[in-house]
């Protein structure tokens, strides 16, 4: 979606349960950038291992009470960033408002993530088709943030083999997927080359989750 002078556009609902949230966070952009510096200084960028001993394209960090977690033992989540082996940083105000916000204008009430994992993609990288299920409870919906450059989001079906559709993201949109959309196959097309004004030469999603 294209950054408008008018504010965000109106909510497009994509499936059932999963909402396109245009421009959303770009009323508390400079905000959420303090933040999330804020954040990484505590939480650096890190390459995890995946269960099957390869290293993850994406660089991931995480803030809040619980942190998604991938090495040789498998997929987790832990209050414990296991290369400080400190807590993860507090999740920021501005994080919390924007995805409670996010999942109310989709009709999910009061949400309250307790782990938000933050991705980085450079280009060329992508993030292959998968289902978030590490999560307690699935009633919870998934607030998604995207930052920096644009890229081509994948949504697929309840089947890894079901079609996808090709989503435009840039910066400042906001997906929302949960109810009977909790479960659905997505992934992120290789990121374009590219310059954003303010994050440079990279996409950043924000992943809010209910874990526990
Ligand atoms: C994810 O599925 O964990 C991230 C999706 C995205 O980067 O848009
Ligand atoms: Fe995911």
């Amino acid at each position: 979606m294209t950054e408008s002078l008018f504010g965000p556009a109106a909510p497009m609902e994509l499936a059932p349960g999963a909402w396109l949230l245009p421009g959303l966070a770009l009323e508390a952009e400079p905000a959420l950038l303090a933040a999330l510096q804020a954040v990484l200084a505590q939480a650096p960028w890190r390459q995890m291992q995946t269960p099957g001993g390869q290293t993850m394209q994406v660089a991931m960090s995480n803030c809040g009470p619980l942190g998604w977690v991938s090495s040789r033992a498998g997929y987790r989540y832990q209050a414990l960033d296991p290369l400080s082996g400190q807590a993860w940083p507090p999740m920021p105000t501005v994080f919390q408002t924007l995805a409670r916000h996010a999942a109310e204008l989709a009709h999910y009430e009061n949400f309250a993530p307790d782990a938000c994992l933050i991705n980085r993609y450079l280009p060329g990288t992508r993030l292959s088709l998968h289902q978030d299920r590490d999560e307690r409870d699935f009633s919870q919906p998934i607030v998604s943030v995207s930052l920096g450059l644009p890229a081509v989001f994948l949504f697929g079906g309840l089947q890894r083999a079901d079609k996808t559709l090709r989503l435009p993201l840039s910066h400042g949109d906001v997906l929302v997927w949960g109810g009977p959309a909790r479960l659905r196959f997505h992934g992120v097309m290789p990121v374009a080359q590219g310059q954003h004004p303010r994050l440079g030469a990279q996409r950043i999603n924000l992943t809010f989750r209910r874990a526990c």
